[in-house]
């Protein structure tokens, strides 16, 4: 539903020159690890929280699923391109691709290298301000005949609707937890106005220092709605609440890693409960502050979490050595990322057969729930990496709980595939929306085309839309 009666009233007074929709603002965040679950039930104990409130006129996507792999960075990116990781390049934070070379190098020798995009491109992750991205940390790619470093933002294969607001004269603002979320401005580099990132890395991760570092976000929030930016921000100053801001909170994504939920039940424990209060109350901070500055009426809330955590119920959880799937797949492997899911790169494409039959004896002992790989990579939109040089061989899929890791600090994690890792809150809210709960599945990558159109931009105008016939939510 388009409303060009509004587009056309509002014509001079948006930030988005001549292209005017039913919204003016869209404030969109992410409660990483936040669950479809999770929202019922927390709005089931707090009545009277802000989420309530906001559901009480909002659109509420019971069956939203964030990209597969869930990990952050495809998370996100899904969010702003409208495209799964087979066309955005972007598989995980920490990954490999066939064609790139490592940073410091000349691009000399065989290619294939790691591409991680997080703390580790800082100038240095011990400081929450950490200086931002060092040239000298990034991977390389032979480009035009030249070896040149690669921002994030310049790895990206397709446009981010951000590139599409300002294009059009709008204004972005984005937070989120290391500086290689600059990715979000896309490959134009273009897309964000102004970048907000303290880096994660520099903090204890603990409920109650996780809590203090998200208000650094929540206060940038409030600052650009006051039309500034705070200080040590990247990009541009703002005249005027920005078209579209928003950022993360991690608050919840620690308290489900470090304390979790009762055993047996969707219920949270103290700590999970502290963390939602906490960033229910921050969401509250910035409505009041739309109100008091009378522009809640036309902003859209988006609340859609990049990423869940797998597992919900404590008993379910169970780690095991990465070294080990490794090692068992019998052949020489360039590169393993492994969290509750295993992406595998091998050395020669033509041993994959023979992993996989490997990996299949070991079934029980890996507690593997599915093993993806050849024709159904494909068929199941993964894509192929016979052609496309960030495409894994193997995806191993552990049974829902299990994590590859080492590390005892955590009872959770997310990346993978399981519906715990992926089935995300999703809602929408604004005063004039009618309250509606759609339970059909959607992917989050909906959210690109919806907040386009919300701002009366062509959609169309998403390479990621296009190539995967991406919609609108319902709704809009
Ligand atoms: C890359 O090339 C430069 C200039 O030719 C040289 O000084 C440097 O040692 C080379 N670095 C590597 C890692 O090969
Ligand atoms: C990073 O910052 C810490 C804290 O100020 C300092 O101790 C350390 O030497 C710095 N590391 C580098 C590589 O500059
Ligand atoms: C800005 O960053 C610098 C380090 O680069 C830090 O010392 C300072 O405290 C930061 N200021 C604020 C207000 O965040
Ligand atoms: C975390 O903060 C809460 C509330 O501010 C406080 O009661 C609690 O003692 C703190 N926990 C730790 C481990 O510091
Ligand atoms: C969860 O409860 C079940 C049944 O009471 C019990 O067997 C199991 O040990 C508990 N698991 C955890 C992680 O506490
Ligand atoms: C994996 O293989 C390496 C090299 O053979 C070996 O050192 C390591 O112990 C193995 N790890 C596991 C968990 O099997």
């Amino acid at each position: 539903m388009r409303y060009w009666g509004l587009a056309l009233t509002s014509l001079f007074v948006s930030g988005v020159a001549a292209h005017s929709g039913p919204y003016k603002h869209v404030f969109f965040v992410s409660i990483d690890g936040f669950h479809g679950s999770d929202v019922q039930h927390y709005v089931s104990k707090r009545p009277h929280s802000t989420m309530a409130r906001l559901l009480a006129t909002g659109y509420e996507y019971t069956n939203a699923y964030t990209s597969a792999p869930s990990d952050s960075f495809p998370g996100t990116i899904n969010q702003m391109t409208g495209a799964s990781p087979a066309h955005t390049g972007v598989w995980y934070d920490d990954i490999y691709d066939r064609t790139f070379y490592p940073p410091g190098s000349n691009c000399t020798g065989p290619a294939g290298a790691e591409v991680e995009y997080a703390e580790n491109c800082d100038f240095n992750s011990t400081l929450l301000f950490s200086g931002g991205i060092d040239v000298k940390n990034l991977p390389r790619k032979i480009v035009d005949g030249k070896c040149r470093s690669i921002f994030p933002h310049q790895r990206l294969l397709v446009n981010t609707w951000l590139e599409i607001v300002t294009k059009y004269g709008g204004t972005t603002c984005y937070g989120d937890k290391h500086p290689t979320y600059e990715i979000v401005s896309g490959p134009s580099g273009k897309g964000l106005t102004s970048g907000y990132f303290p880096e994660i890395q520099a903090i204890p991760v603990t409920v109650n220092a996780t809590i203090a570092y998200d208000e650094l976000h929540v206060n940038a929030f409030l600052d650009w709605i006051d039309g500034k930016v705070p200080v040590n921000s990247t990009g541009d100053r703002l005249k005027e609440t920005p078209t579209a801001f928003g950022g993360n909170f991690q608050a919840v994504s620690v308290a489900q890693k470090t304390a979790g939920y009762v055993n047996g039940s969707l219920d949270f424990t103290p700590d999970l409960f502290r963390a939602t209060d906490f960033v229910d109350g921050s969401i509250k901070k910035v409505v009041d502050k739309l109100i008091q500055k009378k522009i809640y009426d036309d902003t859209l809330i988006l609340i859609c979490s990049k990423h869940g955590q797998a597992p919900i119920n404590p008993n379910f959880y169970g780690k095991i050595d990465p070294a080990l799937v490794q090692n068992t797949t019998g052949v020489d492997v360039l590169f393993m990322t492994a969290d509750d899911i295993a992406l595998i790169f091998l050395k020669h494409h033509g041993d994959t057969e023979t992993a996989v039959r490997n990996l299949e004896k070991a079934r029980d002992a890996l507690k593997i729930y599915d093993i993806i790989y050849g024709r159904r990579l494909i068929e199941d939109g993964f894509g192929d990496p016979l052609s496309n040089p960030a495409v894994p061989d193997i995806i191993v899929r552990p049974i829902q709980g299990i994590i590859y890791t080492t590390s005892t600090a955590k009872i959770a994690e997310h990346g993978g595939l399981s519906d715990d890792d992926r089935h995300v809150a999703c809602f929408v809210s604004n005063p004039k929306l009618k309250k509606t709960q759609f339970t059909d599945p959607v992917s989050t990558k909906q959210v690109a085309p919806t907040i386009l159109r919300a701002l009366g931009l062509d959609e169309g105008e998403l390479q990621g839309v296009q190539l995967e016939h991406t919609q609108v939510l319902q709704g809009f």
